[in-house]
């Protein structure tokens, strides 16, 4: 009844903003409360290698600060975004993360609490890890030394700096998903694709975007320029 109150723009906004928040969480499974994989040296070993090929230490780290630790600022046209602390310290980094909330961000691009996060963190690239490789990481990065680091705040302008914004980007750019092997190739090509468009996440840097900071597909591996670097 009330519905039929309102002036049809706002019933068309209303519309809109339940799509975009369904787009936002669509495919997503109830986190898993399972138990921690095991974490053998073989595990941990795997991992530092597998975060070596996703350069997490170079967006994670500043010159001089702790490994992991984050703090690092991304300039992007939309303002600059701050990278996160990943060592296992539990009040300021991943210590509390399960094994599931840690393959949530990096499958789904979410925090701990649910909150959306910034694609200058490359998950439309890393949604295509496996499992197996984000428990790796996740092993790995439990094994760094810990260390005692708050998040910084995003300098993103308005309406940029919104979870809305974010949103609506994410419903226009980004599908989670993980990438089946392409059964007409080898071996060694279904590894290189999963490395180049998984982990490697080659075209965050090696493709255009168009003016929303969205990847522009028509370019991908085509080139383009970092905001961040000039
Ligand atoms: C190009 C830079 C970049 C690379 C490479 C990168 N990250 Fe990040 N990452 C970020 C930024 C920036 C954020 C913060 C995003 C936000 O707060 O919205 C972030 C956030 C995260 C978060 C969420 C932390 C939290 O507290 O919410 C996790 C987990 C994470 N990164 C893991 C990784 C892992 C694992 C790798 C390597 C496989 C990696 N990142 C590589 C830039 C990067
Ligand atoms: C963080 C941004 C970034 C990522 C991610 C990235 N590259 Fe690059 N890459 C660059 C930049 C910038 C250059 C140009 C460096 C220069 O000209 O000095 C470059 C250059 C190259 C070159 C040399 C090309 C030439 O013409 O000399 C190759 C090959 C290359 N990248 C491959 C890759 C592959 C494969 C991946 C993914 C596994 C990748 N890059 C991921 C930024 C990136």
């Amino acid at each position: 009844m009330r519905r039929r109150l309102l002036p049809g723009a706002l019933g068309a906004v209303l519309l809109l903003a339940a799509l975009v928040a369904w787009l936002n969480v669509r495919g997503e499974a109830p986190l898993d409360a399972g138990a921690t994989p095991p974490a053998t040296p073989a595990v941990v070993e795997r991992g530092a290698y597998l975060a070596r090929a996703g350069n997490c230490a170079g967006c994670h780290s500043v010159p001089g600060g702790a490994p992991f630790a984050g703090g690092r600022r991304i300039e992007t046209p939309f303002g600059s975004v701050v990278s996160s602390n990943l060592t296992p310290d539990p009040a300021t980094g991943l210590g509390a993360w399960s094994a599931g909330e840690f393959w949530r961000a990096l499958h789904h691009g979410r925090s701990r609490d649910g909150h959306l996060l910034y694609p200058a963190f490359p998950y439309p690239s890393f949604t295509r890890v496996s499992r197996e490789d984000s428990d790796a990481l996740y092993a790995f990065l439990k094994t760094v030394p810990p260390a005692a680091r708050a998040n910084e705040a995003h300098e993103l302008r308005f309406p940029y700096s919104t979870q809305a914004a974010l949103a609506v980007w994410r419903a226009l750019f980004f599908r989670a998903g993980e990438l089946e092997p392409d059964a007409r190739q080898g071996a060694s090509w279904n590894r290189g694709r999963y490395l180049v468009q998984g982990l490697g996440h080659c075209s965050a840097c090696h493709a255009g975007r168009n003016a929303l900071g969205g990847p522009a597909f028509d370019a991908e591996f085509a080139g383009g320029l970092m905001p961040d670097a000039g």
